[in-house]
């Protein structure tokens, strides 16, 4: 009956009465949340009956299903006839001048009290209350020391009347506190207390009743001593991790699997020992403190790590490497978990004989090995040159087909795991490509390529056909000029010394190069042998010829450009 009684005062409210037999006509009910062992009254009726009544209290402990009677009074003009009190199952109870029930709300006093007003052996009204229990904590016991964890505490039972709750700071700021609706309990915590955590809080529970719902706040006092300060003593380290990564790939940090308060990231510099705090969250105050790496973050900061579940995302660069301790603090404990990070990172270099393909690493007291390998090919030799933390090999220009294909640098790590960075150097152009993650293009690379690009072939515009044909037109004459002015040098030393031979010789015979279909021919022929004609041959020429030779370029010169510019018009 205590049960199923107990459902409906809990399902139902307000009309749910009207359709129990049980609570019908003037039957109602409440519900009353106190604080465990804590002196508890509960009244009877809110305005007393003017006539003389018999009053008497009834109740059914939660483990019960059946009333047991505890006190009954005369009461007069809403005064008893006098106060009596009465031991029942080891507990004291007693009434008071009110009909009020007084009594200790020790654990076992949580359950269902009924009073039942009667005149004349008949019932006129009954009360039925539904005594809920809080207890409170706080632990550890204050004064708490400073960096402790406090851990504030609210326990309902039943725990189904306690519809909401929050912890709510001596500032009056609610606090994040976490609700287990099936143990009926209320917690909040205080990570890393200070002397500015001092204070009342609050616990602010509303509960069901049938008079709708209420709101019941009950109090504790924390109190900080700066005299000490708390360390942590009970230290669990996690089996530390080994890590190699590429640059600007993802790496995952993890934290011990626990589910924590805190959590504080720790960075040792690579291949040095310099250690800082980069990175701290605060789950119960969600407070971060500014982080110094940009490209770090809590994995899934809105559900995981706000319940404690912490990890991190780190996509590294070179000088990222190093051991990153996550410390994750539960209570009074601490877990450790180191991550040793080696970041390896590639980039190539190319002069105009050689395309040096680097990588660099870091956290190198962890690596084992790293070297250049050809892909295609793996056991083929390749010449290194390394310093510390970084190793070169270099692709002689310009690429062949022996040369070209996929060139890998791998770091192995003493654990056994092995991160590759992947460079293809191709005959065409020099495209970088990289796995499995991205990197950053290579400097220099720009005038490489530019130097290796060969036209590619069939694709010869009209264009490119006006411009080769104009290009000739103009080269045409050009040479013609400079085999003019070769010969006319020549010519000078030489005629200095036979000029009165050759003009003897040839005097009178031509007046004009045009006229003679011999000396033309020969000029034509000096044209077209272009360089390689015989000195000896323009000796014989006279002068007139030689003059002519300057004028000859000079025409086809104007030819030439007026052609050119035709082509060009056209
Ligand atoms: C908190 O502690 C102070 C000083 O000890 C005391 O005066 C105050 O009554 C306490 N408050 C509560 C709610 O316990
Ligand atoms: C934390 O979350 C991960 C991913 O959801 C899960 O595999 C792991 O078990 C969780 N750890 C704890 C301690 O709950
Ligand atoms: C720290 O971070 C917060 C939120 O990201 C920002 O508002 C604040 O300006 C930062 N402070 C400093 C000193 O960088």
């Amino acid at each position: 009956m205590g049960k199923y009684f107990h459902a409906l005062l809990l399902i139902c409210s307000g009309s749910c009465f009207l359709i129990s037999p049980l609570m019908a006509g003037d039957v109602w009910n409440d519900v009353v949340m106190v604080r465990e062992d804590t002196s508890v009254t509960l009244s009877c009726f809110d305005s007393p009956p003017t006539t003389s009544v018999l009053v008497t209290w009834k109740m059914m402990s939660a483990r019960e299903d059946r009333w047991s009677y505890l006190l009954s009074a005369n009461c007069i003009d809403g005064q008893t006839d006098g106060r009596s009190s009465r031991v029942f199952g080891g507990r004291t109870f007693g009434i008071s001048a009110d009909a009020s029930l007084i009594f200790r709300a020790a654990a076992a006093a949580q359950g269902h009290y009924s009073c039942v007003i009667e005149q004349d052996d008949k019932k006129l009204q009954e009360r039925i209350v539904l005594l809920g229990l809080i207890k409170l904590s706080v632990t550890p016991t204050p004064p708490v020391t400073v960096d402790s964890t406090v851990r504030l505490a609210a326990q309902v039972s039943p725990s189904s009347v306690a519809a909401w709750g929050t912890w709510v700071s001596p500032s009056g700021e609610q606090l994040h506190t976490e609700i287990s609706h099936g143990t009926g309990s209320l917690l909040s915590k205080l990570p890393r207390v200070t002397s500015k955590d001092n204070g009342v809080y609050t616990c602010r529970i509303r509960v069901h009743g049938n008079s709708g719902t209420s709101v019941s706040e009950h109090r504790v006092n924390v109190t900080v001593s700066v005299k000490a300060v708390f360390s942590f003593t009970d230290v669990t380290h996690v089996v530390p991790r080994s890590l190699a990564a590429l640059s600007h790939s993802l790496v995952t940090l993890t934290c011990p699997p626990v589910l924590g308060d805190y959590v504080l990231l720790y960075w040792e510099y690579p291949d040095s020992k310099g250690m800082e705090l980069i990175f701290q969250f605060d789950r119960w105050r969600r407070s971060y403190t500014n982080q110094t790496k940009p490209h770090l973050h809590l994995i899934d900061p809105a559900s995981l790590a706000a319940a404690g579940n912490f990890s991190f995302l780190l996509s590294p660069s070179l000088k990222d490497g190093g051991l990153y301790l996550c410390k994750v603090f539960l209570d009074d404990n601490a877990f450790n978990q180191a991550n040793r990070l080696s970041v390896l990172h590639g980039y190539t270099k190319s002069s105009h004989t050689a395309l040096d393909l680097s990588c660099m690493y870091s956290e190198r007291s962890q690596v084992k090995a790293v070297k250049w390998s050809y892909v295609q090919d793996p056991r083929r030799f390749l010449q290194s040159t390394a310093v510390l933390g970084r190793i070169t090999t270099s692709v002689v220009l310009p690429v062949t087909p022996e040369t070209a294909g996929q060139y890998a640098c791998t770091l192995y790590l003493k654990n056994g795991k092995s991160v590759q960075y992947m460079y293809t150097v191709t005959m065409a152009s020099i495209d970088p490509t990289f796995s499995p993650g991205p990197a950053l293009p290579p400097a220099g690379d720009v005038s490489f390529s530019a130097f290796l690009t060969l036209p590619p072939a069939g694709d010869v515009s009209a264009f490119s056909y006006v411009s080769t044909f104009s290009f000739l037109l103009f080269l045409i004459p050009l040479i013609a000029v400079a085999v003019g002015v070769l010969l006319w040098r020549q010519g000078y030393c030489l005629t200095r010394r036979s000029v009165e031979q050759s003009l003897s010789h040839h005097s009178g015979e031509v007046e004009n190069i045009y006229e003679n279909p011999d000396d033309l021919r020969q000029v034509i022929e000096m044209h077209s042998t272009s360089f390689s004609p015989s000195i000896w041959q323009f000796l014989l020429l006279p002068p007139a010829v030689l003059l002519n030779l300057f004028l000859l370029p000079l025409l086809s010169f104007i030819v030439s450009l007026s052609l050119s510019l035709l082509v060009v018009l056209s």
